[in-house]
């Protein structure tokens, strides 16, 4: 086996065709005959890729139980909407200027645009799984979407608040990131039929994985090199409170909590501020610690598929597990 390829890599290998699929009618709900700014701005995101890590744990999470399709394909391609949707909404509120190596739509078009096309595509992604017939599935995805929302507002009001705990932390990466995650993994159970002990053990594994990778990628913005195809230091810009932040000023007195009080709390940064910042980080080993307690919600993870049945995929979505720990974008 090639070293290179990495578990990602294996997963999309594995699911190539139906993932196919998922393109072709992520393709072909996103027109619009009326506006044609929407097709712009979504080629413009769309069309960059995107790692597609949501729509094959639907879609992992319906063939591990045995499911022959045609509904995970919808599925899927309803999170990966819901996904880009908030993608759109998400770097006009963090006020981001790149996104999968490219500039963001709200940089390129303006905010209004950014915000009214992820509004459509989230419109399109509650026609997609209507088409599913399945009201539970329905349930799922709404409150999935209600929930990201919280959770980005409850970031928005932590925001440059130095007192904010690990505990709020958690809740906010629970609601932004992880709660896509577990309804991608829960809707992929429920479509198939699998029983509830198994849609139970699919949501605790898309929990568990989404709060490890958003660990991860709080922590790939602190990294210089562009392969996260996002500018780096965009959360400290933002004056962001994640973890290794938190467990940073945490430590913090005398002249390190006077640059945090400056920096986040009063958002009045410098030059070299950002280097600063990261050095910092590392001395307390804040990022370190950050990457051992991803690695902890990676195990949660890997376990909460014990009771799904064994085999090639189950050993996949364990590997992605770890993966997305190391991963670098
Ligand atoms: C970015 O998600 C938003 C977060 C939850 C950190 P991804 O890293 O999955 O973004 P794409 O789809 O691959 O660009
Ligand atoms: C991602 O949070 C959450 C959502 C997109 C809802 P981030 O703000 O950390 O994601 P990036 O870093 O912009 O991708
Ligand atoms: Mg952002
Ligand atoms: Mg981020």
């Amino acid at each position: 086996m090639d070293a290179r390829i990495t578990p990602h890599d294996r997963l999309a290998q594995a699911l190539a065709e139906p993932l196919a699929e998922v393109d072709a009618l992520i393709r072909a709900r996103m027109a619009s005959e009326h506006a044609p700014r929407i097709p712009e701005v979504s080629d413009h995101l769309i069309g960059a890729g995107g790692k597609r890590i949501r729509p094959m744990l639907t879609l992992a999470a319906a063939r591990m139980n045995g499911y022959m399709g045609p509904y995970d394909v919808h599925l899927a391609a309803t999170v990966e909407f819901i996904h880009t949707a908030t993608l759109l909404h998400d770097d006009v509120v963090d006020a981001s200027g790149q996104r999968r190596g490219r500039p963001t739509a709200n940089l390129l078009w303006d905010n209004k645009s950014s915000v009214l096309v992820g509004d459509y595509l989230f419109a399109r992604s509650f026609q997609l799984m209507v088409e599913t017939g399945s009201l539970r599935v329905l349930d799922i995805l709404a409150s999935a979407a209600a929930t990201i929302a919280e959770g980005e507002v409850l970031q928005l009001t932590a925001m440059s608040d130095l007192a904010t705990s690990e505990e709020v932390y958690l809740k906010i990466v629970r609601g932004k990131t992880a709660a896509l995650f577990s309804a991608a993994t829960e809707v992929g159970g429920v479509i198939a039929g699998a029983g509830e002990d198994r849609v139970q053990a699919l949501h605790r594994y898309g929990d568990a994985i989404g709060i490890a990778f958003q660990m991860v990628d709080d922590l790939l913005d602190w990294q210089r090199d562009d392969a996260a195809g996002k500018n780096f230091g965009d959360d400290f810009r933002e004056r962001k409170m994640t973890l290794p932040v938190i467990r940073a000023v945490a430590g913090a007195q005398g002249e390190e909590w006077a640059f945090w009080v400056r920096t986040i709390g009063r958002g009045a940064q410098d030059e070299g501020d950002l280097e600063m910042a990261f050095d910092l980080l590392e001395r307390r080993g804040a990022i370190a610690t950050t990457r051992h307690t991803a690695l902890e919600w990676a195990e949660t993870a890997k376990a909460a598929l014990d009771p799904l049945p064994d085999g090639e995929l189950r050993a996949m979505l364990r590997d992605l597990a770890d993966y997305v720990v190391v991963r670098i974008r």
